[in-house]
This record gives C-alpha cells, structure tokens and sequence, in this order.
C-alpha cells in the first residue's frame, strides 16, 4: 500500500519543481513549441532591462549589462475553433547561458492591479514600477523575498501595504526555482518561466502588469544577502500588423468612442423623456 501511494507523490514533487509558473486553465497543456510561438510571435510586449549578474563566474560574480526580462501576449494560443484566448509568456535572459553552480535565482510574479498603473493604454509605462506600485510594498516584496529565499523559493502572502496595487485574488503561490541543473528550462532567449492563458480579450490582458522579483543569491547556505531586483511589465509595445489601441485615429478607438457617445445621447434622450 504504502509504496503504491509514495510513487506518484514522488512524481508530483519532481515535476512541481521544475514546473515553470503556471496560470490559467489550460497554461499547463500547451506544448513547449506554443509557448516559444507566443514569445517569437507576439502581439504585445514589453522589455525591461534588470541589473544581472555574470552567472558564468562563481557567486557574487559581478553586475553584468544585457539582461531582461520581457513580456510578450499573443492573441488565439489556447482553446479552439472561434474561441481562442491569449496567452502570455515572461522571460529572463542574459548574454550568455552559462550558469555556474554557486548561484541560485528565485523568480516571483505578481499581478498589479490594472487601475493602479493607470488602466490606460500607454506606452511609456516605467519598468521600476514606480508610480504603479506603492513604495512600502516594494519594500516589503524586498524583504519577503530576502526572508523566503531558499532552495525552494517558498512564496508569501501580501502584507497590507501591497494591497492597493497587487491582485490579492490573482495571486499565484508558485514561484519558480533556478539552478545550475535547470536553468536551460526557465532563462535564455527561447524559453519563459511563467506562462499564463487569459481569461480575457487581449487588449484587456494587456493593461494588467506584472511585477517582477529577481533574486540572486548564492546556491550554498550562507549569511550573503542575495540581490533583489522588482521589474514591472506591461505589453505596451504593438508588433507590426497588430491592432494599435493607442493611435487616436484607429478604426477601433473611432468605434469605441462612437459607441459611448450613442449610449450617453440614449441617456441624456431618456432624461429628457
Ligand atoms: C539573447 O538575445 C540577445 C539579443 O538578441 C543576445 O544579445 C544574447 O546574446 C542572447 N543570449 C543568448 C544566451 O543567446
Ligand atoms: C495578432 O497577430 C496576428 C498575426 O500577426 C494578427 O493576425 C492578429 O490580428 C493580431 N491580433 C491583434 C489583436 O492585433
């Protein structure tokens, strides 16, 4: 009995801790191929450069120029026939795909509250999240990831400063562990270590950012403070042949604006009635 049960658990730890983040129904059925397809051919995205690290020498190494993060959503992914959602994918990628064993990345994802980055379509949105993220909650997801930062990566509940602008609802317990042995499947160009199906159209997907936080520490147990970095992100950036919902001639916002002008004349005709 007992061995009978203690496989497939064992399996399931195994396959959790190589898992990237996951969100949304179906995020976990696509294939590999589909999600590179979301990052090569996306509709929106977003890139942020971060203050890596060179992973390539041995832990602390040095800061190192040419990493990002990015996120890229792309419309009809999962799903089929009319129905087709989008799915979105985000990436970490550096230089090079060296990675020696002394280090250790936890990588955190949280959604911002689209309000709080001003609900709008824009395109000069600001990767430090500043203006979309209160100050004492990016300290506190400073000091969380600093106090959770383990083998395992364990994640943490929201303190009440973060409220205001992160998604307590949306809030996605895993949280994605990095090491020499399995980095190729979480950073590089061609892979992405959070992936999500929308439950939405993609121009509303597309106004929710998320939040970002890098760790980089060391792989051994040891008093060093890892670095600890909060990127956000929102895919602002229209790929070419994509709808544009900020050009203020668009066939799309002309609608738009044509619908809301017929229900406020309905309105103004009823009070009037
Ligand atoms: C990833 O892509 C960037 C930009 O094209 C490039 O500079 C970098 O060398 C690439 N990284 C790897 C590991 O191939
Ligand atoms: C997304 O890209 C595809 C391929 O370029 C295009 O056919 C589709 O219309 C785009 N969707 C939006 C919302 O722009």
């Amino acid at each position: 009995m007992h061995s009978k049960f203690a496989l497939p658990a064992a399996a399931t730890l195994l396959q959790a801790a190589s898992a990237q983040i996951l969100y949304g129904a179906d995020a976990g059925s696509l294939s590999s191929d589909t999600w590179s397809s979301v990052i090569e051919s996306a509709n929106y995205t977003d890139s942020q450069s971060v203050a890596g690290r060179d992973l390539s020498a041995t832990y602390p190494g040095s800061e190192q120029d040419g990493w990002s993060l990015s996120f890229a959503i792309k419309d009809g992914v999962a799903g089929s026939g009319e129905t087709k959602t989008p799915a979105g994918a985000i990436s970490l990628s550096g230089p090079s795909s060296d990675f020696d064993d002394s280090w250790h990345l936890c990588l955190h994802v949280f959604p911002v509250r689209p309000a709080s980055a001003g609900g709008a379509w824009s395109t000069d949105f600001d990767g430090t999240c500043s203006g979309s993220v209160a100050t004492e909650c990016l300290d506190d997801l400073k000091k969380n990831a600093l106090s959770n930062f383990g083998k395992d990566c364990k994640t943490w509940s929201l303190t009440a400063s973060c409220l205001r602008d992160i998604q307590d609802n949306r809030l996605n317990t895993a949280a994605v562990s990095v090491t020499a042995d399995n980095h190729q499947d979480f950073i590089g160009n061609e892979t992405s270590f959070y992936r999500e199906v929308f439950a939405d159209e993609i121009l509303t997907a597309a106004l929710e950012p998320r939040a970002v936080v890098s760790v980089w520490g060391r792989s051994a147990d040891s008093g060093e403070d890892p670095t600890i970095q909060i990127t956000c992100l929102k895919p602002d950036t229209v790929a070419s042949g994509s709808t544009d919902p900020g050009a203020p001639e668009g066939a799309a916002s002309g609608l738009k604006a044509l619908a809301s002008w017929a229900v406020l004349t309905a309105a103004v005709a009823f009070q009037l009635l």
